[in-house]
């Protein structure tokens, strides 16, 4: 899977990698220490500045962070998913946060497959992505679609606006069995202050 770069590492206050209490949260419900071996999380489409950083007091001393993502100077181990050597170990905790929308259906839906062959048995997917519905999604993606436009004039861009329903049924098509909406890993659950726009959701998705 190795299309959909396009993406851009500026702060990013609306994604729950972005905060420390949402990244604790998650440690809390979806990192659990292991006494044989370290814990191993893949940020797909993460930076060393985002979770690696903001969990860096809740994550076990030797968990480690696996990033990939083919923004250069961001600090990824990988590219892509698909860079990923086979016999590398499996994952804990895969994230994809804030990457759904620079891909389109087909190519999505592939790397949730290349993710969740990746997963240990027990792990978790976390999808976080702006949600395209509502009145501020709506706003959002007019928004984003006039940028795409301007900006194609010398650059292609393009934008896929998938909603939590098409999260859902593309990460059942991938595999995915146990579904669940965490709408309160987001920063605006946790009253962060100004509220973040464009809020998003969050859906985690077992084997
Ligand atoms: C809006 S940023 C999100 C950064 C961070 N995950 C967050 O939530 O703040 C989107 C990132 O997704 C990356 N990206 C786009 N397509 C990707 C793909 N197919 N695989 C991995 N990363 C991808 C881009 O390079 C960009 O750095």
């Amino acid at each position: 899977m190795r299309v959909g770069f396009g993406g851009g590492s500026a702060f990013n206050r609306a994604s729950p990698s972005s905060h420390a209490c949402c990244v604790a949260r998650i440690v809390a419900d979806y990192v659990t220490p292991c006494p044989f071996r370290p814990v191993r999380i893949l940020d797909v489409g993460g930076t060393a500045r985002g979770f690696a950083a903001a969990g860096a007091d809740a994550l076990p001393a030797d968990a480690v962070v696996v990033i990939a993502n083919p923004e250069q100077g961001v600090g990824a181990d990988y590219a892509y998913v698909s860079d990923i050597p086979a016999g590398v170990e499996g994952f804990d905790l895969a994230m994809l946060f804030g990457v759904m929308m620079y891909l389109p259906p087909e190519p999505l839906l592939g790397l949730f497959g290349d993710i969740r062959r990746r997963l240990r048995g027990h792990g978790t997917l976390l999808v976080a992505e702006p949600d395209p519905e509502g009145v501020i999604g709506r706003v959002e993606v007019v928004a984003k679609t006039v940028y795409s436009a301007v900006k194609s004039l010398w650059s292609p861009t393009e934008f896929h606006f998938h909603t939590a329903g098409d999260a859902r049924r593309m990460l059942r098509e991938a595999g995915f069995a146990r579904i669940e909406d965490r709408p309160d890993l987001t920063p605006n659950a946790m009253e962060v202050w100004p509220p973040p726009i464009p809020p998003y959701f969050v859906i985690a998705a077992g084997v």
